[in-house]
């Protein structure tokens, strides 16, 4: 079937205007969502906010109440989740655990009836691929959890889908090798080129893993865009608080060189729209800057976290290890880049005036 309406030509998957209510409550509410062929896209939003739903039933293990789920130019609200052509990867329950991980990879293929040399072939290949050679008689449990959920994958993948959905599959795993594995499937899912929506609650996560985010938000989808755009132009208030280490700033007048919108608005700040500065390191800023104090240093690992008191609120910033050292109660010269403006349901971001005034001193 072609796709008559030009912006969504390219999709392989959309959903349009799909609601789905358990009892009363709207789990899915009119969510319209297009992801292009061959993109990695990342459902983000906080727990409960709809995301499993809408990979269920994608995977036509759930129907939805109304709308369409439409996959490669196809309306398959009524054929089967089998017939979809699609591979599923979740957090818990990933593999048969009174399987070999050969068993596992092979089941797919099982079902579909293939015969036993292709799937011996398909399953070695899938075993490289995964780096997992000379694992294929082990069990789940005789596996670590980077492993198993890297087997998971090949399992997923075996039956060669169209579509790959990953329901938060490393949730279980404990951080360092979760960083390897968002590093590993992003490459592997980039080489195989496959269409793949990845769910996760963890920013940091969707923003390393995913080309393009879409942020749910109780059932609905609040805003589609690529991690930058999230985080540079972020459209409702939803996303200008979700996304990024926020923090709400009520009187923001009260800053230079800003202006207060009107009564109802309120400011929202971020550590990188912050600089502290060591009294005299940086004359660029001096006569726009705020005078701060430095309230509390807290190392992050990779950088330190500054927390710093002007007037009276404390906002962060980062500063690497690599600068001169910060003592806390020691008086600093903070510049704030600019704020986001939450007026009503509009998003507008405000930069500080004196970046396009002559009261710079460069
Ligand atoms: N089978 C069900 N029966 C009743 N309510 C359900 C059912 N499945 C989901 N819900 C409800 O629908 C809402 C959305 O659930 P969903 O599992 O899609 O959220 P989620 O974004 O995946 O959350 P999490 O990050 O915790 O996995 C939740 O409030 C949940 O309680
Ligand atoms: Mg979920």
């Amino acid at each position: 079937m072609s796709q008559t309406n030009s912006e969504t030509r390219d999709a392989y998957v959309e959903l349009r205007g799909v609601n789905k209510k358990f009892g009363d409550f709207y789990a899915s509410k009119d969510v319209n969502l297009s992801i292009p062929k061959g993109r990695l896209v990342g459902l983000l939003g906080s727990s409960g906010s709809g995301k499993t739903t809408i990979l269920r039933m994608i995977a036509g293990l759930e129907t939805p109440d109304s709308g369409e789920i439409i996959i490669d130019g196809r309306v398959v609200n009524d054929i089967p989740g089998s017939e979809r052509g699609i591979g599923f990867v979740f957090q818990s329950y990933a593999l048969f655990r009174y399987m070999t991980v050969y068993d596992n990879i092979a089941f797919g293929l099982r079902v579909k009836k293939v015969d036993s040399a292709t799937i011996d072939k398909r399953v070695c290949e899938l075993l490289k691929l995964i780096n997992c050679d000379g694992l294929e008689e082990r069990f789940p449990s005789q596996l670590s959890g980077g492993q198993r959920q890297r087997v998971a994958f090949a399992r997923a993948l075996a039956p060669n889908p169209q579509l790959l959905l990953l329901d938060e599959p490393f949730a279980a795993i404990d951080a360092k090798v979760r960083l390897e594995l968002r590093t590993w499937l992003r490459n592997m899912i980039t080489q195989l080129g496959i269409t793949s929506i990845f769910v996760t609650h963890d920013q940091d996560e969707a923003i390393e893993v995913a080309d393009e985010i879409i942020v749910t938000n109780q059932g609905r989808v609040e805003q589609t865009g690529t991690p930058r755009e999230l985080y540079v132009n972020p459209k409702t208030p939803f996303v200008a608080s979700f996304i990024g280490n926020t923090q709400p700033i009520a009187n923001y007048d009260r800053f230079q060189f800003f202006c207060k919108k009107g009564p109802e608005t309120r400011a929202i700040i971020r550590p990188e729209f912050v600089e502290v500065f060591k009294k005299g390191e940086n004359r660029q800023f001096l006569k726009s800057a705020e005078e701060g104090v430095v309230e509390d240093v807290i190392f992050r690992g990779s950088s330190l976290e500054i927390k710093v008191r002007i007037h009276d609120v404390v906002i962060s910033s980062s500063r690497s290890i690599n600068d001169s050292i910060l003592e806390i109660g020691e008086p600093v010269d903070v510049f704030i880049y600019r704020l986001i403006i939450v007026d009503g349901d509009k998003i507008v971001v405000q930069d500080n005036k004196s970046l396009r005034e002559e009261s710079v001193v460069i």
